[in-house]
């Protein structure tokens, strides 16, 4: 079987490396933060063009200190796209926040910036685009708007680590960018870890108080900002106590650990390579799959995409991968259920038909393998089984 990706490839070809990292970490005895995190954080905020990074749990996480430290809450409205995974939304709804919808592109699948505008109320907030399959959504359009109104700009970079758009990096446009390294993203670990990161110093530090339960001066300053009160961090005191048991406000337990960053850090330097191995494999896809009943994904022109997966449209999905799945060829489906139908925002009253582009995507979009380690006669294989499809 081809399969969709493989996690396996890549740990055998940098095996040495990633055990050795994760035995610094084992043998240091040091697994929360720490200097691994703190030198991971340095080295990745660097990566994006950044002053600033906060190595968090995961990915939904960082989406919700994010928001929280936007000052999002129960009254406010934020503006998403309708086809991204459950997250995006989850995330504004975690912070007591009410989800907005606007559709996707037809063809690149991100956020249609020309439709935020329309959905933009008194209530309005934040923006969060997602750079959806590792491809950046318009930000020039996206800051305009939220320029106009006043709006902070959250990227959700989950899928596209090392994308760039008009050459500048993903996480890099807005406010904030959120970051998962769920191991089978372009920049994976071996468990859940995830990153803000920000030019900002104040949301830079709000971040690192909601990380660790509103602790410490950090949390002091997060109160301040809730209460809409001044704080003294001056002449804070913690009368030679630990700060992390002085605690300001409601946060979260959400750290990276020393061994996620650790194996992060090694892999890091690597990024670009795996990225530009995509976007061969990609170009490969681009040229050779030539069935008119396959439609494959538009690329825009201003950016660089990084194929966290590669969707392509068919009529009837189960059908076609059936036949992938009888020729040994693995598919996925990213998402079948657009955002504004899931079950757990019924309440917000979308019907079917609201999100044209998002509702088809998600019932005829299918993924076809492409990692980095696919090998050449296996994207041969995968192009010339889809040339073969007749619908
Ligand atoms: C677009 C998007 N946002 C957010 C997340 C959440 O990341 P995590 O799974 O690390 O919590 C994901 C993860 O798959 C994602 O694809």
């Amino acid at each position: 079987m081809i399969p969709l990706m493989n996690l396996t490839r890549q740990y055998q070809n940098y095996e040495r490396k990633l055990d050795e990292a994760a035995l610094r970490v084992l043998h240091s005895g040091r697994y929360i933060l720490g200097e691994e995190v703190a030198l991971f954080e340095r080295e990745f905020a660097a990566y994006c063009g950044v002053k600033y990074a906060v190595g968090v749990g995961n990915g939904t996480d960082a989406l919700v200190l994010a928001l929280l430290s936007a000052g999002i809450g129960a009254g406010d409205e934020v503006i998403t796209c309708a086809m991204s995974f459950i997250a995006t939304a989850e995330a504004i709804a975690i912070v007591g926040a009410t989800p907005v919808f606007a559709d996707c592109t037809k063809d690149t699948y991100v956020i249609d910036a020309e439709k935020i505008e329309s959905r933009i109320t008194e209530r309005t907030k934040a923006i969060i685009p997602v750079h959806l399959y590792g491809q950046c959504a318009d930000m020039d359009k996206i800051k305009t708007v939220a320029e106009k109104y006043g709006l902070c700009i959250i990227e959700d970079c989950a899928q596209a680590a090392g994308a760039e758009y008009k050459g500048k990096p993903a996480g890099s446009m807005g406010d904030m960018g959120c970051f998962s390294f769920f191991p089978t993203k372009n920049l994976g670990c071996a468990g859940d870890g995830g990153m803000i990161v920000t030019d900002n110093e104040e949301l830079y530090r709000l971040c690192q108080a909601y990380r660790v339960h509103g602790s410490g001066e950090n949390g002091l300053l997060a109160y301040g900002k809730e209460k809409k009160v001044s704080v003294d961090l001056e002449h804070l005191d913690f009368g030679g106590n630990l700060p992390k048991y002085f605690n300001f406000v409601v946060g979260y337990n959400s750290r990276l650990d020393a061994l996620q960053a650790s194996l992060l850090r090694t892999k890091l330097p690597y990024l670009d390579e795996w990225n530009a191995k995509r976007r061969e494999i990609a170009l490969y896809y681009h040229n050779n799959i030539s069935n008119s009943k396959v439609k494959k994904p538009v690329c825009g022109s201003e950016g660089s995409h990084i194929y966290y997966v590669y969707v392509v449209e068919v009529k009837d999905r189960e059908k076609f991968r059936s036949y992938m799945k009888e020729h040994g060829i693995a598919t996925g489906v990213y998402f079948p259920v657009p955002l504004h139908l899931q079950k757990v925002f019924q309440e917000l009253g979308y019907q079917t038909g609201d999100m044209p582009n998002a509702e088809h995507l998600a019932e005829h979009g299918t993924a076809i393998p492409l990692f980095p380690e696919l090998k050449d006669h296996e994207m041969k294989k995968v192009a010339d089984i889809v040339n073969a499809w007749e619908g």
